[in-house]
């Protein structure tokens, strides 16, 4: 059983590595897709409570939002995985603008949340911290967590 917290600020490839790694394994939480807190708060219950692996494709920057799935998760006795996407934040603003339609979000939200971010940490309680990266031919590259000793 595996909980999978993502954070990055938006543009990163959050939801296109869930498509590539997690679409056929684990139940995808999206707060833009959901809209409230409290849609997402039923679902995450109900992912731990039926022992179903879910991935949480938000920006999820703070400590504090990544701490509303770590404490249930691991409580449920879920393995907690996190994901964090590097990119500048010149990067993100280039993608987002080769986006097209309601895809494109305003400039003011990826500086907004860059400046609210701060790295997933082990002692928030992950139990496995990688960092992703898309390299120039489009391919994701994970690697582990630097400071894991
Ligand atoms: N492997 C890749 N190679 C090249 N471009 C990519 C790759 N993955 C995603 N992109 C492009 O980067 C942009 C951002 O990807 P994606 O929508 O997955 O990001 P996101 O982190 O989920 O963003 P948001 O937080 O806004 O939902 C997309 O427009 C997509 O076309
Ligand atoms: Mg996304």
């Amino acid at each position: 059983m595996e909980a999978v917290i993502f954070a990055g600020i938006q543009a990163t490839g959050k939801t296109s590595f869930y498509r590539e790694r997690f679409f056929d394994t684990h139940l995808r939480i999206n707060l833009d897709m959901l809209r409230t807190r409290h849609r997402e708060e039923i679902l995450v219950r109900a992912c731990i409570e039926a022992k179903q692996p879910f991935v949480i494709d938000n920006t999820n920057p703070s400590t504090e939002e990544r701490a509303r799935y770590i404490q249930p998760a691991r409580c449920g006795g879920f393995r907690v995985i996190g994901y964090y996407f590097r990119s500048s934040v010149k990067e993100a603003l280039a993608r987002n603008a080769q986006r097209t339609g309601k895809a494109r979000i305003p400039e003011k939200g990826i500086f907004g949340t860059h400046k609210r971010l701060r790295l997933p940490d082990f002692e928030e309680g992950f139990d496995d911290l990688y960092y992703v990266q898309v390299d120039e031919s489009g391919r994701f590259i994970v690697e582990g967590w630097l400071n894991e000793f």
